[in-house]
């Protein structure tokens, strides 16, 4: 007879494990988190394809080192999921074999985006398995008719254990899987509840072995807290490929899904969509989306180029400077670092002699976008003089630069990028850092008739800037 298990407590925070309860975690300083895990001895867990515990081989493994110029260079090749923004978040397509997790707020579309992938991935590639531990079949379908699933050879299994789930995928043989949502599905080799640590790390685990032994792309959703972090378990984030947050406001209709982590392909890579009445639609040029509604004329207002991933974004920041009616003055910024925003307002006061003494200040990226590039700097420390001194930016200009302590404006990468996304949206001058200007973008920028004004300093730019 085997020996009944040991309880062993486990912080639901960071995974910490002590063979008694605490009250506080030695290792991340959580409170109360400590919650009891039993794990079953291996030989009563149930079968399925993960059975027989943690050992497997990658595919086309022997098990023995290789030399690195006798392994063969397989360009993965990359499965399209229909959604040319998804695809392009992941890198340009699925890789086979990945496990991707893709974590958002509730209600933000991760079903949804999700169904539409299978979907389209069904009719091209073969079957595909939807696990959901959420909601029932007829839920799914239900949401399904709403985005045209039609005949698409998709199975959908309401489920919410992990060892019926792949012997589900034995009988299905799936060419891609969908777990909605991690933290539904439980492990039948532990007693904790769905949710747990303990039951998370295990049910990933299992769909990381099926993912790399059968070559089986899964996709595991994943749910998270309020302060932006995926719930409870950070340890996912480590087990999976990639890692796909879901970004953005309820209130907007647009959403984006950016790349944390990505084994394959570039972080911050960025996918735009709309939610529309039949699920979500791509967004073919983002940067005319978040600058649709700016306000032309009006103090505060500057437009930035940014990049994210691979991508060039026009964004546009505002900033609100007004004097504070009582205690002290409030700083607030939406969509960048508060810390950076002081940075830049000390370099305002010292370098460029503004006095924001007693000034309640306020900055925001508008369309809900979230920034953090040093590139933003210059955009940010414009919108903010601008707000000051009352005067709008010159009108069609768009900027970009980084910006030390000493006020003094530095070179950033990628600039070509930018100045070619500005100039397809109409903006005819770009104010950059002076180290950017070279002979090419020069010479493009005049065939183009855009003009660019290299700065080397906040003072100049501003000179510039605020005409
Ligand atoms: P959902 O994918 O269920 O979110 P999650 O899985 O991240 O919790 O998205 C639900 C929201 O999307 C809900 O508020 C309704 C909205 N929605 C649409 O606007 N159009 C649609 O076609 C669908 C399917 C959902
Ligand atoms: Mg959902």
């Amino acid at each position: 007879m085997s020996k009944a298990p040991k309880p062993v407590f486990v912080c639901q925070e960071c995974g910490s494990q002590s063979a008694k309860w605490l009250g506080r975690c030695p290792d991340c300083d959580a409170w109360n988190s400590f919650v009891e895990e039993r794990a079953v001895e291996p030989s009563a867990g149930g079968g399925g394809l993960a059975a027989g515990g943690h050992r497997y081989s990658m595919p086309g493994g022997t098990g023995g080192a290789k030399k690195y110029a006798d392994i063969e260079n397989s360009d993965t090749a990359r499965l399209t999921t229909g959604i040319d923004e998804f695809d392009r978040v992941l890198g340009g397509g699925i890789v086979p074999g990945s496990l991707v997790l893709l974590g958002g707020e509730p209600g933000i579309g991760k079903s949804t985006l999700l169904l539409q992938a299978a979907a389209n991935f069904a009719r091209v590639h073969g079957p595909v398995l939807y696990a959901s531990g959420e909601e029932s079949e007829h839920q799914v379908k239900s949401r399904g008719e709403r985005l045209g699933v039609g005949d698409a050879p998709l199975f959908l299994l309401a489920e919410t254990c992990v060892e019926r789930i792949l012997e589900e995928i034995g009988r299905v043989r799936p060419r891609l899987l969908v777990v909605d949502s991690i933290q539904t599905v439980f492990s039948l080799k532990f007693q904790s509840a769905p949710g747990s640590i303990g039951q998370v790390r295990e049910a990933a685990t299992q769909f990381l072995f099926t993912a790399k032994g059968h070559d089986l792309p899964t996709f595991l959703v994943g749910h998270v807290t309020k302060d932006g972090a995926l719930a409870g378990p950070k340890v996912l984030e480590h087990v999976v490929d990639t890692v796909l947050y879901f970004e953005g406001e309820r209130h907007h209709s647009h959403r984006v899904v950016r790349a944390i982590k990505n084994r394959f392909g570039a972080i911050s890579e960025l996918g735009v969509f709309e939610m529309t009445g039949g699920g979500l639609r791509p967004v073919p040029n983002p940067s005319q989306m978040f600058l649709a509604e700016r306000p032309t004329a009006t103090p505060g207002s500057a437009v930035l180029c940014c990049v994210e991933g691979s991508r060039p974004l026009l964004v546009e920041v505002q900033a609100l400077v007004s004097t504070a009616t009582y205690g002290t003055a409030r700083r607030m910024a939406v969509g960048i670092d508060s810390g950076r925003v002081s940075l830049l307002l000390a370099v305002l006061e010292k370098r460029a002699g503004l006095v924001l003494v007693g000034e309640d200040v306020y900055v925001n990226i508008a369309g809900g976008m979230s920034l953090d590039e040093p590139a933003a700097d210059l955009a940010v420390i414009a919108a903010l003089a601008s707000s000051v001194r009352n005067r709008p930016i010159v009108q069609g200009t768009a900027v970009f630069g980084e910006v030390g302590l000493g006020g003094e404006v530095r070179g950033v990468p990628q600039a070509p990028l930018r100045l070619r996304e500005a100039r397809q949206l109409g903006f005819t001058r770009v104010v950059l850092p002076a180290s950017n200007l070279d002979d090419d973008s020069r010479q493009q920028a005049d065939d183009a008739g855009t003009t660019l004004v290299g700065v080397r300093h906040v003072g100049e730019a501003l000179d510039v800037l605020l005409g």
